[in-house]
């Protein structure tokens, strides 16, 4: 049985997301999509939420299951059994990040290794920044994150917006 772990801070989850773990579930058994923290990043959206948001966004794909997870991505990893991490590639700054963090989590934990997947050319531009920003000033995110969450999205950044 192959299982791989898709990990991120999703904050918030976007169809780039969406496309990348789509396809990574295609190529395995079973998908682990995990929701942590980025301490390089101030989420806006608190964990739960952000478990919210993948689940509505991935409900359709019955091998995807998404947990919430504070830690280390090797521990997770570990306890997962997973044969890799996927993370999507927009560009080549993306690939040096993801370069650096598998040299990193390797040092950490030998067995670890990751599968890129370069994301879709007109999902390329998108990220959780853009939606954040589009969506504190009012402004339509529908093309941006999937349609299960664009009203629970829109609703809590008009809130933040002050
Ligand atoms: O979607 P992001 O913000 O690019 O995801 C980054 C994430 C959450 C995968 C990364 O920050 C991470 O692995 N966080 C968990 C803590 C950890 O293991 N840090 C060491 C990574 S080298």
């Amino acid at each position: 049985m192959t299982t791989l772990l898709f990990p991120g801070s999703f904050d918030p989850f976007t169809r780039g997301h969406r496309d990348i773990a789509r396809r990574a579930s295609r190529v395995c058994d079973k998908l682990y999509v995990a929701v942590m923290h980025n301490d390089a990043k101030n989420h806006f959206f608190s964990r739960d939420e952000r478990v919210y948001m993948a689940t509505e966004s991935l409900k359709a794909y019955p091998n995807i299951e998404v947990v919430g997870y504070d830690g280390l991505l090797v521990d997770v990893y570990k306890e997962t059994g997973c044969n890799a991490v996927v993370r999507g590639i927009r560009s080549e700054s993306d690939f040096r990040y993801e370069a650096e963090m598998a040299l990193a989590n390797r040092l950490l934990h030998p067995e670890y290794d990751v599968v890129l997947l370069p994301c879709r050319d007109d999902l390329s531009l998108i990220s959780s920044s853009i939606v954040k920003e589009v969506g504190h000033y009012g402004g339509d995110i529908s093309k941006m994150v999937p349609a299960e969450i664009v009203d629970f999205i829109s609703e809590k950044l008009k809130k933040g917006r002050n």
